[in-house]
């Protein structure tokens, strides 16, 4: 078989991208490993930049997103007993973000995919990417227990960080930054209505709090806690008890507690790998980039890679020109690295290094101190959180 374009992965970088190169009539085919059920579930994010909701609605995903989704115009930040807003629409000349779990983003993305094409093929596990360095570069990959080719003019890994496109860029052609951080991120859901109509971001020297949502009635709520921890040592009343500990206010505030539906533990890292194309291999989202999730930052990255993407294929389509396809992964790296500064200082602000002295933890309250007194340091936080304008809109 072949294709124009051959994804592998479809998450929301992969099933993105096809939406909008269908749009522009650009054949494609999407790979994913998983089945329907497992990928329109796996638990992930919850907030959509202004730029990242755009691109859904212009490419017709965007009708249940508009019903459903909760705009937010602000986020608490609490630490030393203290409550503070910050207001995003003043600091940004009027940008918000939505409240819109990436799961529905995804059933979305998928509903549209099945009943309009482009091909969308579930239980198709990609093993390699061959003959990376030619015009026309395999996809080999396994389904219903055969295995199969995909002859393609250009491959696009949006395979995540576990994906194996990546693999087909030789390593002296590429290169990769990374950081670690010390703490894991326990993740719950809970029947139960957020206690806060906005995010809470709580610092506390017991360690991070989270505090989102994913409906009215369904409250999110993340803790930092040591790498290796064991969900099954948190039962609910220990989780409970945290959260609020690490949420204690002088103000007012009341935790309501629920039945917890969900538990799991997520790792923290940042990587990038540079550059996101080797020739006609382009890798996209978390197959190229990987941000602590503190600043809610990476379904938000994939769509902006793939928004640049479609654009630059659309582009090569019109005229010929792979000007735009040329300039691609530098156009997405200064965005990226933006991204990773920020999420990296919403971290290590937030966060409780178990190697901590009292001196990094007076430096820590120092900046939310600064944050919340500075108009120009308040404007800082909103404008990455809410995202910087999209380079191009779709
Ligand atoms: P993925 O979503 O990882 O999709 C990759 C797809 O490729 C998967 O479906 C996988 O099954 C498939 N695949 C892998 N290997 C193969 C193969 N060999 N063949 C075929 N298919 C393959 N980001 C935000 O913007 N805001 C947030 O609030 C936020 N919170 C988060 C909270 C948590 C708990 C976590 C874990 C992440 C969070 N993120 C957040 C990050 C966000 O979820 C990811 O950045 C996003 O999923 C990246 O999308 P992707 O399509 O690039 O990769
Ligand atoms: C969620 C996750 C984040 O990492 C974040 O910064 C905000 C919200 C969430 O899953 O709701």
């Amino acid at each position: 078989a072949t294709t124009t374009v051959g994804i592998v992965g479809g998450g929301p970088a992969g099933l993105l991208l096809a939406r909008l190169l269908h749009r522009s009539g650009i054949d494609c085919v999407v790979l994913e490993s998983r089945d329907r059920a497992y990928v329109e579930q796996r638990q992930r994010a919850g907030i959509l930049e202004q730029g990242t909701a755009d691109t859904l609605r212009a490419c017709g995903a965007g009708e249940r997103l508009d019903r459903e989704g909760i705009v937010h115009h602000g986020i608490r930040l609490r630490f030393d007993r203290r409550s503070h807003r910050i207001d995003f629409p003043p600091l940004t000349g009027g940008r918000s973000v939505l409240v819109y779990a990436q799961t529905e983003v995804v059933k979305d993305l998928i509903a549209l995919q099945l009943a309009e094409g482009p091909p969308l093929v579930f239980g198709a596990r990609a093993l390699a990417v061959e003959r990376a360095d030619t015009e026309r570069p395999v996809i080999r990959y396994a389904h219903q227990g055969r295995e199969h080719a995909l002859t393609c003019d250009y491959v696009v890994g949006c395979d995540g960080f576990h994906g194996i496109v990546r693999d087909a860029v030789p390593a002296a052609a590429r290169r990769t930054y990374e950081r670690g951080y010390p703490y894991s991120w326990l993740g719950v859901l809970a029947d139960v209505p957020p206690s806060c109509d906005e995010l809470v971001y709580a610092h506390s020297e017991r360690g991070f709090a989270l505090f989102s949502m994913r409906s009215p009635t369904i409250s999110r709520l993340y803790l930092q806690v040591p790498n290796g921890t064991d969900p099954a040592d948190w039962p609910d009343e220990r989780i409970w008890d945290e959260l609020d500990a690490r949420s204690a206010t002088d103000g007012p505030w009341t935790l309501a507690r629920g039945p917890i539906t969900a538990k799991s533990v997520l790792p923290m890292r940042s990587v990038v790998t540079e550059p996101m194309r080797y020739g006609r291999v382009l890798l996209a989202g978390d197959a190229a980039h990987i941000v602590p999730p503190t600043g809610a930052k990476g379904l938000n990255l994939a769509a902006s890679d793939v928004t640049e993407l479609a654009h630059a294929f659309a582009h090569l389509k019109e005229t010929g020109s792979t000007e735009l396809l040329d300039g691609w992964s530098d156009t997405c790296l200064r965005r990226v690295w933006r991204a990773e500064q920020f999420s990296y200082s919403m971290t290590t602000t937030l966060h409780t290094d178990p190697g901590q002295s009292a001196f990094d933890t007076r430096l820590q309250l120092a900046q939310l101190d600064r944050i919340a007194s500075s108009g120009h340091a308040a404007a800082e936080l909103a404008e990455n959180y809410t995202g910087l304008p999209f380079a191009r809109a779709a």
